[in-house]
């Protein structure tokens, strides 16, 4: 692997199925490969999964974890980010980091001198797509299967999530309105290895969808837009009546926080198609190997 997961275009096939086979293993072993590693988390944004998810896997690693709220840092004053790498490399042995913007994340990376890794950005949630398709692998081969991801198809964990299914075999169906653009430079990423295809009506998006997949309306640092949106996505609200043109046996995913009645109804999400809480577990699983396989090679 590269020395940083800053994208999910920095993880070719085989290293996806190495980080798989990993976390395979790393369940129940305990083993401490981590002993006297520290994890800075530097986040800029909210979490609850992935900060709690990295803090265990790193504890279960043997290692510790720092919890960096960005707004308490010197950055807040105006230390730019590549000094504040540059410290960070001479006390801790990874970073993990949750940014506004990917050129900062990218920024960060450029100047440690230790493995960062993408904790989300704007553009990209790789650690998220990489555990979800750890999910997808848990209940169904994915070679040959269909996901469709209903919504906000322009968001960060779009963006890594089609890429990552794709790499996986699936086929890719885009569902959202005609009026949200999905990310080119993505679209062409997962065109490499499976079929993407973009949808605006719900019925064609959905047909014969293996996993229905969505997110917030509303990412973080998209607040001011609240009302724009919710009017734009309305009609792509993942309920009973979406599901009912992916077939019967097709799961759902989010890969939370949700907002019940908003991109998602509360019947699906937390009905028997759900997997979200699988899901949610498996984030410190594919965590756990991401620490291991970057560590090592630092
Ligand atoms: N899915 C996810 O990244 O959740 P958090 O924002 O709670 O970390
Ligand atoms: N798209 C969402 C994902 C949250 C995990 C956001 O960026 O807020």
């Amino acid at each position: 692997m590269k020395k940083d997961l800053l994208s999910i275009l920095d993880v070719s096939v085989s290293e996806m199925d190495r980080l798989f086979r990993l976390s395979d293993e790393l369940e129940g072993s305990k083993k401490k490969p981590l002993e006297g590693k520290a994890l800075a988390l530097l986040f800029e944004k909210a979490s609850t999964r992935t900060r709690v998810s990295f803090e265990s896997a790193m504890l279960r690693l043997g290692g510790h974890s720092i919890y960096l709220e960005s707004k308490t840092m010197q950055m807040s004053r105006g230390e730019t980010l590549g000094d504040t790498a540059k410290v960070l490399s001479s006390y801790v042995d990874i970073i993990a980091a949750r940014m506004y913007k990917q050129s900062d994340l990218e920024e960060l990376g450029k100047a440690a001198s230790i493995p960062v890794i993408n904790a989300l950005t704007d553009l990209e949630h790789p650690c998220q797509a990489l555990s979800d398709v750890y999910t997808i692998r848990q209940l169904m081969d994915p070679r040959g299967r269909k996901l469709a991801f209903v919504g906000d198809i322009a968001a960060n964990t779009a963006n890594s999530l089609m890429v990552a299914a794709a790499m996986a075999g699936m086929e890719v169906n885009l569902v959202g309105p005609k009026n949200c653009k999905p990310n080119m430079e993505y679209v062409k990423a997962a065109g490499k290895h499976a079929d993407v295809s973009i949808f605006s009506n719900q019925k064609e998006g959905l047909d014969g969808a293996d996993v229905v997949y969505t997110d917030t309306f509303i990412s973080m640092g998209q607040e001011e837009e609240a009302g724009k949106r919710r009017k734009l996505f309305k009609d792509y609200q993942v309920n009973r009546k979406l599901m009912s043109y992916a077939g019967e046996k097709a799961v759902v995913m989010h890969c939370l926080p949700a907002h019940r009645g908003e991109e998602i109804s509360a019947e699906v999400l937390d009905g028997r198609q759900s997997v979200v809480w699988q899901q949610a577990r498996n984030k410190m699983a594919v965590e756990k190997a991401i620490l291991l396989a970057l560590s090592n090679q630092a």
